[in-house]
């Protein structure tokens, strides 16, 4: 495989220096944590699921330097003697089961599962007001390089994250991330935001994302920018028809998940997420994490073909058929990794 050569290498940097520039660059800095965290049980079905699993409507409260508030979430998990593992999965509606999270099926593969809705935490809008964006930025003014709405749905998963981790039921060591698309964005920003992630899962999330902008033959900082310049911080903008001239690209955001896990799933299909260019951002952060003692990107010398897992080492890859969508088989070859 021709392995492009003009593409900014984190080479000799530490993990934090690597987080400012994605930081600076592209989506700001996110608020700080807060001072507590805590959960309120809105609702308890003992018999989910066939009666297999219990599902709680909870809301998130958080006390931070800014202000308090809380958003809803729901967690699901199987009844079990033994801790699970958990996925935060930000997802794009409140439902549970949703297509997007097929609840029962990991469910019985052993797995919890807390999601919430990215819109009950701030809308996807063009606004700093709504939900808890307007007690991070009161009237809704930011600076140039606060973070857009990415870094403040990851700043909600990893709230999600304070909270699992002190429940006797889950396995805190074993606590994944997973995202679609926009919210496959945001998986690996919160995976770079907090160490305590086991692995974060973007499935795809293309520009802006996994996907390498030099070259990419989909989406662009342009396109991106156009309809979704508020995910990004105003940095961002430097860089529209200028990818040539960015001293990072999106494999740094990769590097930057260090030291858990990381997973990449792209679709056929999906040509406006660039599968190639995602790939690619996985080939270019191997050395990275092998330099770091774990084991980098385990990839044949050539493009991967649709249907190819790539699970040997702790970065992971898989295209599967069919179009930009959070599938069943994309949840099953999560898991499959997760058990390895
Ligand atoms: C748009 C956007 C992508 C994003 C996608 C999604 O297509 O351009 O960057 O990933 O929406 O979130 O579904």
């Amino acid at each position: 495989m021709n392995i492009p050569t003009n593409i900014p290498m984190p080479d000799g940097m530490t993990k934090e220096e690597i987080k400012e520039v994605l930081l600076r660059e592209e989506y700001g800095y996110l608020p700080p944590k807060p001072d507590k965290v805590y959960a309120e049980e809105v609702e308890t079905e003992e018999k989910f699921c066939a009666g297999k699993v219990i599902r709680k409507s909870l809301k998130i409260h958080f006390e931070a330097e800014f202000g308090k508030g809380s958003f809803p979430v729901n967690f699901t998990y199987p009844k079990s003697d033994k801790k699970v593992p958990l996925f935060v999965h930000i997802n794009f509606r409140p439902d549970v089961p949703d297509r997007y999270q097929p609840t029962e099926e990991i469910c019985d593969r052993g797995y919890a599962v807390m999601s919430f809705c990215y819109k009950d935490v701030t809308d996807d809008k063009n606004e700093f007001e709504s939900g808890i964006a307007k007690l991070i930025y009161p009237n809704g003014r930011k600076n140039p390089t606060d973070c857009g709405k990415l870094g403040i749905w990851a700043w909600a998963a990893m709230r999600c994250l304070d909270y699992a981790v002190t429940l006797p039921q889950i396995d805190s060591d074993r606590i994944s991330v997973v995202g679609h698309s926009r919210l496959g964005k945001t998986a690996l920003l919160s995976g770079m935001m907090d160490e305590r992630f086991y692995c974060a899962i973007s499935n795809d999330s293309g520009c802006g994302g996994a996907a390498i902008a030099r070259g990419n033959t989909g989406e662009t900082i342009n396109d991106i920018d156009r309809q979704f310049s508020y995910w990004f911080c105003e940095n961002y903008k430097k860089y529209i028809d200028n990818e040539d001239n960015m001293p990072f690209d999106q494999h740094w955001l990769l590097v930057a998940n260090l030291p858990h896990k990381v997973y990449v799933a792209s679709a056929k299909e999906d040509l406006w997420a660039c599968p190639p260019n995602e790939y690619l951002s996985c080939i270019l952060a191997d050395k990275y994490y092998r330099d770091a003692g774990k084991n980098g990107f385990i990839h044949p010398d050539r493009l991967p073909e649709t249907g190819e897992v790539l699970h040997e080492g702790d970065i992971a890859y898989h295209i599967r058929e069919g179009r930009h969508y959070l599938s069943r088989e994309d949840w099953n070859y999560f898991i499959d990794y997760l058990e390895r």
